[in-house]
């Protein structure tokens, strides 16, 4: 745990065995992925700031709509119970059986998770393994993003 909770003022990058923790929880939730329709098959772990971990699988449905990605079960889970400060997430994802890609956050994905933490600092790992994996600040991955900040002080501005 003590490894897990980073400290927020000190280096955001995670540790080689914090990574590999995450790393493992996404492979092991994307082992729960329902995806009858496209077979692929994602999991994803998030990490909080207090040192929680939430995993996700991605959830189909036979109206296609309603699908929800791993990287939002994960978010909308950790949410749920209480939890709205992240520090870095894990993504796993690959056609049924195989695991050969680096799966990278849809946009959707991306803007959620903004919600929750300071995209500089979050870590977003995409990996194959626990030893083959690549690393990006969310920010990277959402450049001159909208996120709470651009709302801060709205209502005392404008009403
Ligand atoms: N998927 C995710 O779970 N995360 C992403 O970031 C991209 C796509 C899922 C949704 C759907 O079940 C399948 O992958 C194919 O798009």
């Amino acid at each position: 745990m003590t490894e897990r909770k980073r400290d927020r003022d000190g280096d955001s990058r995670l540790g080689e065995k914090a990574r590999r923790e995450l790393i493992g929880a996404a492979l092991a939730a994307r082992r729960f992925s329902y995806s009858p329709y496209s077979g692929y098959q994602v999991g994803a772990a998030l990490l909080t700031e207090s040192g929680r971990i939430f995993t996700g699988c991605n959830v189909e449905n036979a109206a296609f709509g309603p699908t929800v990605c791993a990287e939002r079960t994960a978010v909308f889970k950790a949410v749920s119970e209480g939890e709205t400060k992240f520090a870095a997430l894990a993504v796993t994802g690959s056609p049924r059986g195989k695991m050969t890609q680096f799966s990278w956050p849809c946009g959707v994905c991306r803007q959620v998770l903004a919600e929750f933490c300071d995209p500089e600092r979050m870590e977003i790992l995409v990996a194959k393994s626990e030893e083959d994996y690549e690393s990006r600040s969310l920010g990277a991955l959402l450049p001159e993003g909208f996120g709470p900040g651009n709302l801060a002080g709205f209502k005392e501005k404008e009403h």
